[in-house]
């Protein structure tokens, strides 16, 4: 079959020698990826400081968060190998994404989400798109070890970031990024749950910063000391890698799992992170940080950038901005840096968080008359 024109369709064909696929492979793309990155134009003078912050917009991917990189590459392996149903636990986002690109590749999906603690507009996505959607009575943790489990007595593939082939899907937000800025940033923050992007992102890095032949970074599975994926360095650079958690649910800042992980960022409501030893990796080659975030700072940053900028983010995502920021005024990130923060879902996602910060400031009820209409408008312009 031929594609018409020069389209744009998704990560695999973009990044296909550098991700492990073959010229026969059917891709399951949805045209993933190539997202935004977006410089932040009125928050540094809001702060009074000198530092350059871009945002990596991974909520316009298809299904509204960074999962779809992933998923296009799990997917599209499952259906490779013959599988006829994959399955997830999730706190939304993976569970959406895997239901699309099921549906997109005609097989099963299987989803483990905590009942009553997921975002309205993922569970929706989840249904709509066909998968068979199983609400637990436990958490995102309970949850992961019952698909670890199933998945010896089922034929289903997992398709949560213990299948390493999300990993690679989701190191192309790196590359991107390194193209887009001719450079790698020195910061990069991102929210942290189960750690998984925070690996794939610097496999990302490193990949694009490792000359061919040489080990890439020991966070890749996929790494056995002689990478065949990395093409001609883009650059020498790699940043430093900040990753946010949310205080209820911060085993990496705790340094050790969370029993009753809570927080209003549902999407990062994880005690017990599988990539744990990556993470720590991650940290150690490059020199970053763990650190953690009051629920209401986070939904302050998710207000701050919808309202200063223009870029509506879910809450989870927020919290990497919300950690940036902070570091920034006190100067553990310095003046003149190049910092690049993902925002991993759409604002969106989780419209009941949003409506439940603004709705008595912002919604005000009048009558369907003109007076009142250009009253209300002359009040507020105060004229
Ligand atoms: N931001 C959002 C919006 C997420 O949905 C997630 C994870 C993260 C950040 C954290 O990424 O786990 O790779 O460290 N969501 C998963 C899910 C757990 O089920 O949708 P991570």
């Amino acid at each position: 079959m031929t594609t018409l024109g020069n389209r744009y369709t998704g990560l695999i064909s973009r990044y296909r020698d550098r991700l492990p696929v073959s010229a026969d492979t059917r891709l399951i793309s949805l045209g993933e990826g190539n997202t935004p990155l977006l410089k932040l134009k009125n928050i540094p003078a809001l702060i009074g400081k000198n530092v350059e912050i871009y945002v990596k917009y991974e909520g316009l991917n298809p299904t509204g968060s960074f999962k779809d990189r992933g998923m296009t590459m799990a997917v599209t392996k499952a259906v490779e190998a013959g599988s006829k149903a994959v399955i997830c636990a999730s706190t939304g986002n993976t569970s959406a994404a895997a239901a699309a690109y099921a549906a997109r590749a005609g097989i099963k999906a299987f989803v483990l989400i905590p009942e009553g603690k997921i975002a309205m507009g993922k569970l929706a996505q989840a249904m709509m798109y066909g998968a068979i959607t199983l609400q637990i009575r436990g958490n995102f943790d309970d949850g992961m070890e019952l698909v670890k489990q199933v998945a010896n007595e089922a034929p289903v593939t997992i398709v949560n970031s213990v299948n390493p082939f999300r990993l690679q899907g989701q190191k192309t937000a790196a590359f991107e990024i390194v193209e887009e800025l001719g450079r790698a940033p020195d910061y990069h923050c991102l929210p942290v749950g189960n750690a998984g992007n925070i690996t794939a992102h610097w496999i990302g890095y490193c990949e694009s910063s490792t000359p061919i032949g040489q080990k890439v970074t020991d966070s890749c599975a996929f790494c056995d000391g002689d990478c065949r994926y990395p093409k001609a360095p883009i650059t020498t650079g790699r940043p430093k890698m900040v990753g946010y958690q949310a205080a209820g649910s911060a085993p990496f800042v705790r340094g050790e799992p969370v029993l009753n992980p809570e927080t209003v960022a549902t999407a990062i409501r994880i005690g017990n992170p599988q990539s744990w030893a990556q993470a720590h990796t991650v940290m150690k080659e490059s020199g970053g940080w763990f650190d953690e975030l009051a629920d209401q700072e986070i939904l302050d940053t998710q207000r701050l950038l919808a309202m200063s900028e223009g870029i509506f983010c879910e809450p989870a995502s927020a919290a990497s901005l919300s950690g940036a920021l902070r570091d920034i005024k006190s100067g553990k990130i310095p003046e003149g840096s190049v910092i690049v923060c993902t925002l991993t879902g759409n604002g969106l996602k989780d419209p009941d968080t949003a409506i439940g910060q603004c709705a008595s400031a912002v919604l005000k009820t009048i009558d369907a008359k003109l007076d009142q209409v250009r009253d209300s408008i002359l009040q507020t312009m105060g004229v």
